[in-house]
């Protein structure tokens, strides 16, 4: 029997909760070719999002391609060219042969390459022409999806995920500049932009001096609801032969604060230690054991704090919430008033904290902030 309850990897088909309405809402984007821009912390099922649309689409709408771009790995323009490239030919052609001479015809400027891989099963376009060759515009490059679109008389949506990593490109700005001319003038297009940094993403995409001002409708995507978590926590152990109830199901996302994630990893850890029924004795053991798996990595975020960090985590998980408080100073010396911008920011970038609405600041990892109070106990 294979073991339900997946983390690590993309979630589908029986591992993938409903996310009903957040998929509708992709889909109905897609087809009106509305861009759209996903904002999410990390782990919290951008990724698997994406993808369980594009396949409700492609068994749906035939007139709809889908490409899938992760960028994770782009470090240059002209990695963020072959990748985008490749990829855009790949989804669009549907054999090797055309793609070879799909990348021809549409890219024979730039003397493309194409390797198969026979380990990986996968090919890969790399160009003949020098990236730094300043007199090359890549105009067809960036405007390959459109040029696809209206060759086969189809819609294409381009998916790209870690969008936010085109920041640390050597001329990011004007490379932003440069996608955005030409993609606002695509027909028959349209960008589904994703990633998990927040403030970068915010910046490209809602700062009024950007190029990206406006781009699309911005997704802040939730974590999935106790109650859907419920059922499918409970509807996996009673597909594997194992029983469990609502309120410990309940439980479990409770502890995970719904986390998708973790709330995955600590119901498989339960159902690894149910025989028959699940106790709550049970889920605390799997909790315990799963913080105790993490301590480590815990401790070497500790180690690359300050005090002062250290202490501001501590007052969060205290529930303090008024840190410019005499008292809360005081209390978990943090400082001065001032200072805690400084440790807002430097906690924020490190994604340990998130500010959520209502400017509250939480700790972004739950099994963390369990870590940290059982911490702070000890002081
Ligand atoms: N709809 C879902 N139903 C059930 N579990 C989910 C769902 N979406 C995500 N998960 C859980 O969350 C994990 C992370 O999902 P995913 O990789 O899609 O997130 P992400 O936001 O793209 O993460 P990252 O920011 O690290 O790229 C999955 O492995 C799975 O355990
Ligand atoms: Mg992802």
């Amino acid at each position: 029997m294979s073991i339900p309850f997946v983390y690590g990897r993309i979630a589908e088909t029986s591992n993938f909760t409903d996310r009903e309405n957040e998929t509708e809402y992709l889909i109905r984007n897609f087809k009106n070719l509305t861009n759209t821009i996903i904002i999410s912390p990390r782990r919290w099922g951008k990724t698997s999002l994406v993808r369980k649309t594009s396949e409700i689409i492609a068994k749906r709408e035939q007139d709809i391609i889908v490409c899938h771009i992760d960028i994770f790995n782009c470090r240059t323009e002209e990695q963020f060219y072959n990748a985008f490239a490749s990829a855009i030919l790949k989804a669009s052609l549907s054999t090797w042969k055309k793609v070879v001479e799909g990348a021809k015809k549409y890219l024979g400027r730039f003397s493309p390459n194409i390797s198969f891989s026979d380990t990986s099963k996968t090919y890969e376009i790399s160009f003949g022409v020098d990236f730094k060759d300043t007199t090359l515009s890549f105009d067809e490059i960036l405007d390959l999806p459109q040029t696809i679109a209206n060759d086969l008389k189809k819609q294409v949506v381009v998916c790209i995920d870690e969008f936010q990593n085109i920041t640390d490109y050597s001329d990011a700005l004007g490379f932003q500049q440069k996608l955005r001319s030409h993609w606002q003038l695509h027909k028959k297009v349209c960008y589904c932009l994703y990633g998990s940094k927040r403030h970068m993403l915010l910046n490209i995409f809602t700062d009024y001096s950007m190029p990206f001002y406006k781009f699309g409708d911005i997704l802040f995507l939730e974590k999935i609801k106790r109650e859907d978590w419920i059922a499918f926590i409970s509807k996996r152990f009673q597909a594997t032969g194992k029983k469990i109830s609502q309120d410990l199901c309940g439980t479990i996302a409770d502890v995970m604060k719904n986390h998708p994630y973790y709330t995955q990893q600590l119901s498989q850890q339960v159902w690894l230690r149910t025989e028959k029924e699940c106790t709550q004795e049970i889920v605390n053991t799997a909790l315990h054991d799963l913080i105790a798996q993490l301590s480590l990595l815990f401790t070497n975020i500790f180690d690359s704090l300050t005090p002062k960090q250290i202490n501001f985590l501590y007052a969060i998980v205290a529930g303090e919430t008024n840190f410019s408080s005499k008292d809360v100073l005081k209390k978990y010396d943090l400082g001065t008033s001032a200072n805690i911008k400084n440790l807002r920011s430097a906690t924020l970038e490190k994604d340990l904290i998130d500010i959520v609405p209502g400017n509250h600041i939480v700790i972004q990892d739950p099994v963390f902030e369990h870590w940290l109070k059982g911490m702070s106990k000890g002081k």
